[in-house]
């Protein structure tokens, strides 16, 4: 059998299992403490991190700064404090969920004329590479603001970690170079990059340790004078000499306005599951509500994995649509957040799905458009011991951000620039476009996809995220599936992916995702499936994304983790001891 049918096969038992094990566990007591805390991240040293926190008398939230930052100096392929973010926060005590939105913002030079070249087409190379790729970072407020807000320990505590390792160095890991190899003409087109990546002359190599002094310094600013130290001050005048040295505008006005915003999250009920997610301007928390509310009523279980496949990527298609023309920054954009949201919306759209038939999406105005995915952005999540949650999504968008380090400060500028609809119609690097609603103006944040999400249900509550561009809100559908479905943290993070949105018509898939027959009968009923490797010159990569789920038991306690083995730190194949998850207190 092969080995996705064996992955469905066991998601759809596992459930059975699960509900034999709920029946033993429902003469337990609800409502249980966690037994102890639970970390999963993709880098051990930042889940390490997050529990010298735990063990510093810390909670949840110092242990997300901590985490946070220590991606950023392990991880600068994906997230640094020179990008931004997405928190949401569970306060146990309260019972309070927030979401803390540290997306960058643009700066008031980056206007959608900057990306045209003279002849009016869209310059790539600007809105990706470079000083007018970056918006406004928001990651090193948001640390600063959960620190001083939800945290217990002082910055200088949780960042101690971080700055640490910046100085003392980490040993460079495979994923890390094949990044920097697809990314090296960028990263050695800027000096203050050369001096940290290239420190001999030439890209580091497997197992070498990678220092990063500068970015210490800077941490170690941050820690000590809060917002000011990276905002206003001698980290701020470096990072604005470094981009205007390179050709970019931003002002020292637009560094020290930064601010975090605190907003709602989405909330809605799906199956028993109060799921509580990114709203605005993520677009994953709507997305996900549409595609659940339109799946609710089908029993997906019982189909055969032709069929399963057909409805769920149906609904991606729908809401992907959506996504297109009404998400974007709701502080300057109005959203109809309501309608998206509403159930009878969600059986509108259900009612134009043909069971048998792909909808080809050109009913659905738009036009075709390449596919692409990185494996860009990182995803944490945490839950303590006094059930405390943080689902956490940073990101510096594509590999390495714009690849730009500003001399003497060691932050790597995001990139997230390309997540607006520069060029109204032009897709972007994941190959979604967008329209008026995602159009840069000062101040405003890109749409972004990151979608952490918090699962509750009577027994249960599980963190889940991970990173993938426009493919991060379909993984985490898949995830909510797995997890409904009784999967264990570890399961839900292996489960094969597919997905679907809208433009290109076509459900792409990792390697091995779906077994060939499911493959022909989805051809059958009209869908373009790209399996990797199949066509010659057909741009799909093998594996997607980098979950990361924790979850506990309501009703004895006991904690689970999972990560993702799809990327693995460390050399060769996948080891447990290499898996960056940790439970404790157990
Ligand atoms: N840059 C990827 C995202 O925010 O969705």
């Amino acid at each position: 059998m092969k080995k996705t049918a064996v992955f469905w096969q066991r998601l759809w038992g596992a459930a059975l299992v699960c509900v034999l094990l709920g029946s033993v566990q429902a003469r337990e007591v609800p409502g249980t403490l966690p037994q102890g805390a639970a970390i999963a991240s993709a880098h051990h040293l930042a889940t390490e991190a997050g529990f010298e926190m735990l063990a510093k008398g810390g909670n949840a939230f110092d242990a997300a700064v901590a985490v946070s930052a220590m991606l950023s100096v392990v991880e600068p392929i994906s997230s640094g404090i020179g990008g931004g973010g997405f928190f949401l926060l569970h306060e146990a005590k309260t019972g309070r969920e927030v979401f803390i939105d540290a997306r960058e913002s643009a700066p008031e030079a980056a206007t959608q004329a900057v990306y045209l070249d003279a002849q009016g087409n869209f310059d790539r190379d600007r809105a990706t590479n470079g000083p007018w790729a970056a918006g406004i970072p928001g990651l090193p407020a948001a640390l600063v603001h959960m620190a001083q807000n939800y945290g217990r320990l002082p910055l200088k505590e949780s960042l101690q970690p971080a700055i640490r390792v910046a100085h003392e160095g980490f040993p460079v890991y495979r994923r890390l170079l094949r990044g920097y190899a697809e990314r090296r003409a960028v990263m050695e087109r800027y000096p203050g990059t050369r001096t940290v990546f290239s420190p001999h002359g030439r890209p580091l190599a497997e197992g070498e340790i990678l220092r990063q002094r500068d970015l210490g310094k800077t941490l170690e600013r941050l820690a000590e004078q809060g917002f000011d130290g990276f905002y206003r001050g001698l980290t701020a005048r470096r990072i604005l000499q470094g981009v205007k040295q390179e050709g970019g505008r931003w002002t020292a006005q637009e560094l020290a306005s930064y601010q975090v915003k605190e907003r709602e999250p989405i909330r809605f009920t799906w199956r028993g599951w109060q799921i509580v997610t990114a709203p605005p301007p993520s677009s994953g928390g709507i997305a996900l509500a549409q595609m659940l509310q339109i799946l609710s009523p089908w029993d997906l279980r019982s189909m055969d994995e032709a069929q399963r496949t057909h409805l769920i990527a149906e609904a991606m298609r729908r809401a992907y649509h959506d996504r297109t023309f009404y998400l974007g920054d709701p502080d300057f954009v109005r959203i109809p957040q309501k309608t998206m949201l509403s159930p009878y919306y969600a059986a509108g759209l259900r009612s134009t799905i043909h069971p048998d038939k792909a909808t080809p999406s050109v009913l659905l105005p738009g036009e075709p458009t390449p596919f692409d995915e990185h494996p860009e952005t990182t995803h944490f999540s945490i839950i303590d011991a006094e059930g405390n949650r943080v689902a956490g999504t940073q990101t510096v968008n594509l590999l390495f951000g714009s690849g730009l380090i500003p001399p003497g400060t060691g932050v790597l500028l995001n990139n997230e620039m390309d997540d607006f609809a520069l060029k109204p119609g032009t897709p972007n690097a994941f190959g979604v476009m967008g329209y008026a609603a995602n159009a840069p103006a000062p101040g405003k944040r890109m749409l972004s996809s990151m979608t952490p999400t918090f699962m509750e249900s009577a027994d249960k509550v599980a963190v889940l995220g991970t990173p993938g561009g426009s493919r991060i809100i379909t993984m985490v559908l898949l995830g909510i599936l797995g997890v409904d479905a009784g999967l264990d943290a570890q399961q839900v993070t292996a489960l094969p992916r597919f997905h679907h949105q809208w433009l290109p018509d076509a459900i792409g898939t990792e390697k091995g995702a779906l077994p060939a027959e499911v493959v022909a009968k989805l051809r059958e009923k009209g869908h373009t499936v790209i399996v990797p490797g199949e066509v010659q010159g057909q741009r799909s990569s093998d594996a997607w994304g980098n979950m990361q789920v924790v979850e506990y038991n309501k009703r004895n306690g006991n904690l689970g983790a999972g990560s993702d083995p799809r990327n693995p730190v460390g050399k060769g194949e996948v080891r447990r001891s290499s898996v960056p998850v940790r439970i404790a207190g157990q």
